[in-house]
């Protein structure tokens, strides 16, 4: 077993599909975001916020960073916070499904502008999303109180419930039924971006990183203090913005990347402090999403400070955000988590009794770390070119491709792991 995994409640970790279901389709879904940006070429950049581009951020937005955070949660909650997910089995099927088909219909219908098929890819998303929201905060609120990773898991659950009334009525007025556009997009990308995904890799890190970095732990005022003024810029922000302040906006805003930069700072300063020299991927990878967290915010500033710099700063602010912090941060957990899940169902299924002797292949076994760098490798070239791509969009078709191969390797070497324990388990029946 990993050290450091003392305090988990591991007897009560769910059965293995509930979380893998989502791990293992994860990275398939967003390789056909990669295919969309590869397709759309130049307008991906140029035309952000047409719907061929928000179709294929949703495919990885949804179909990705959602679809992986959904499935981690429900095996964290009962694991690192000794909660309980009502009717966990049924939440993960019927949120897994929808999950995976709806990005597929709301993308058709925002790439096609076809309005029944946004409406319906909204309905559906709307869905999943809702179940699990209601599931997520009743497990919340089962788990022990005072843990700061429980708290930002709650937290981000809210974000999520709300920047999703946002996107559904962003995708109503696209859909020409409801509301005007106005500002219900920009909301919903906020609380999205800075909620939901922002909040919850912060809670999570505090979690993972010193147990699969081995580095000390977070001190408790680097938790608490950039959560809590992240959370507090956002609702600033929203406020103003919606008071039609700017001036107020932009602060607020200014609050809550203060807040990012710190989370990242702070990361970065407890890697260099690890106890084990070691290499290991999963490390590079949350390097990787901690540098890359830090020139987002630096491209998103210069967007603010200069509107009249062009679409490129905005997207390569997104991409950075996107795919270089919550994607690196999501693929260094999967190199760990996937192969621990497998490795904890064959300890269930062969040692039930003190004194079986079935040997249970050790974690590196399933995963090899010479498989999960070269998959590193090509995620973090994916990465550099899609940011280059707002500077010179003609890049954007090659990004999308690289992007493409390296998704899509992730997939495979994750399917191949659980190829690896299950025919473990064969051999040793
Ligand atoms: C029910 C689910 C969702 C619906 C109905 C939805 C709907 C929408 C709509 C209609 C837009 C266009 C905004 C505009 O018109 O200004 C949009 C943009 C966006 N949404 Fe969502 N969304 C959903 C889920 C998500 C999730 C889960 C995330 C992130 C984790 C996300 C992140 C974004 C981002 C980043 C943009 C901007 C896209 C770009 O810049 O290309 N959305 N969404």
């Amino acid at each position: 077993m990993l050290a450091g995994m003392a305090g988990l409640a591991l007897d009560r970790a769910p059965p293995l599909g509930v979380p893998l279901r989502f791990l293992l389709t994860a990275p398939f879904l967003a390789a056909g975001a990669g295919l969309a940006v590869a397709a759309l070429g130049p307008a991906a950049v140029t035309a952000r916020l047409a719907g061929p581009a928000v179709a294929a951020a949703h495919l990885y937005t949804l179909g990705f960073v959602t679809m992986v955070m959904c499935g981690a949660l429900l095996q964290l909650l009962p694991v690192v916070g000794g909660g309980t997910v009502p009717a966990q089995r049924t939440v993960a099927a019927v949120v897994h499904a929808l999950l995976a088909v709806s990005p597929l219909v709301l993308g058709a219908g925002l790439a096609l502008g076809t309005p029944a098929a946004t409406a319906a890819g909204a309905a559906l998303a709307a869905a999943a999303l809702a179940v699990f929201c209601a599931a997520g905060l009743a497990g919340v609120r089962t788990c022990a109180r005072g843990q700061d990773t429980v708290r930002a898991i709650g937290l981000a659950l809210v974000a999520l419930a709300l920047a999703l009334a946002f996107g559904l009525l962003a995708a109503l007025a696209r859909a020409r039924w409801a509301v005007p556009a106005a500002p219900w997009g920009t909301f919903h990308q906020g609380w999205m971006l800075l909620g939901w995904v922002g909040a919850l890799v912060m809670g999570v890190a505090w979690q993972v990183v010193p147990m699969f970095q081995m580095t000390p732990p977070y001190p408790p005022a680097a938790r608490r203090v950039p959560l809590a003024a992240l959370l507090a810029g956002l609702v600033g922000w929203s406020v103003a913005r919606a008071a039609g302040s700017a001036p107020v906006a932009a602060a607020a805003l200014g609050v809550a990347a203060l807040a990012l930069a710190a989370f990242a700072l702070a990361t970065l300063a407890l890697q260099a402090r690890r106890r084990r020299r070691l290499r290991d991927a999963t490390l590079d990878a949350w390097r990787l999403a901690m540098l890359a967290l830090l020139a987002a915010l630096g491209c998103g500033l210069v967007a603010a400070v200069r509107p009249g710099a062009g679409p490129g700063w905005a997207w390569a602010a997104g991409t950075l955000y996107l795919a270089g912090f919550a994607g690196s941060a999501i693929t260094g957990m999967l190199y760990k988590i996937v192969p621990f899940l497998l490795w904890l169902h064959m300890h269930r299924r062969l040692h039930p009794r003190p004194g079986a002797t079935a040997r249970v292949p050790h974690l590196r076994e399933l995963l090899p770390e010479a498989r999960a760098r070269r998959q590193l490798r090509l995620h973090a070239l994916a990465v550099a070119l899609l940011a280059l791509a707002g500077a010179w969009p003609a890049l954007a078709r090659p990004a999308g491709l690289v992007a493409a191969v390296a998704w899509t390797l992730l997939g495979v070497e994750l399917a191949r792991a659980a190829l690896a324990a299950r025919r473990a388990l064969a051999a040793a029946a």
